[in-house]
C-alpha cells in the first residue's frame, strides 16, 4: 500500500505496509537515519518526530497515522543546523554518547514551539519522556533556556541561504 504524507517540507510517497511503524518507514525506506531505535516500546523518546508539530513516538505509530500529514524529522528541523535548540546544543556541547539527542532535540523544539519562555518544571514535564543514559539532563535544560532566548525571534534560512 501507498502512504503519502509530507515529510521534512517535501511530498513522499512510500510503498510500505500501513502497520509498519513510522520509524522504520523513515529509517529504511525514506532514508532519514537521524531518528534512533531504542527501547522500541515509546517509553524513552530516541525515535520523537513532529506530526503536524506534535512530538510522538515513531517506533509505535504506524506509518499509516502518517497519512496526510506533516511529519518532521531532525533532519528537516532546519535547512541549515541553525535551529535554536540545535545552536544551544552546540554550544552547551550537550550530547555525550548522542544516541538519544535527537529524540531530546526534537521534544525541546516541540516545547519551546508552544512554549517559549518555559520554566524549570515545565520543562522537566515536556523532557520527563525522554531518557538519556549519559544522564546529560542539566546540559539539556540549559540549552533548552539558553534557545529560549532566541527561538521568538529566529527565522528559518531560506533555500538560497543553504545552497
Ligand atoms: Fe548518551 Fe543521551 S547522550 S544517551
Amino acid at each position: 500500500m501507498t502512504v503519502s504524507f509530507e515529510l521534512n517540507g517535501g511530498p513522499i510517497s512510500l510503498d510500505v505496509d500501513p502497520e509498519m511503524p513510522l520509524l522504520w518507514a523513515l529509517r529504511d525506506f525514506a532514508g532519514l537515519t537521524g531518528t534512533k531505535y531504542a527501547c522500541g516500546k515509546a517509553l524513552c523518546g530516541s525515535c520523537t518526530v513532529h506530526i503536524d508539530d506534535q512530538p510522538v513516538r515513531s517506533c509505535v505509530i504506524p506509518v499509516s497515522a502518517a497519512a496526510g500529514k506533516n511529519v518532521t524529522t531532525i533532519e528537516g528541523l532546519s535547512e541549515d543546523g541553525n535551529h535554536p535548540v540545535q545552536v544551544a546544543w552546540r554550544e552547551l556541547n550537550v550530547a555525550q554518547c548522542g544516541y538519544c539527542q535527537s529524540g531530546q532535540i526534537m521534544s525541546a523544539a516541540a516545547l519551546l514551539a508552544t512554549n517559549p519562555s518555559p520554566s524549570d518544571d515545565e520543562i522537566n514535564n515536556a523532557m520527563s519522556g525522554n531518557i538519556c543514559r549519559c544522564g546529560t539532563y542539566g546540559r539539556i535544560r540549559k540549552a533548552i533556556k539558553r534557545a529560549a532566548e532566541s527561538v521568538q525571534t529566529w527565522e528559518p534560512a531560506s533555500a538560497e541561504e543553504t545552497a
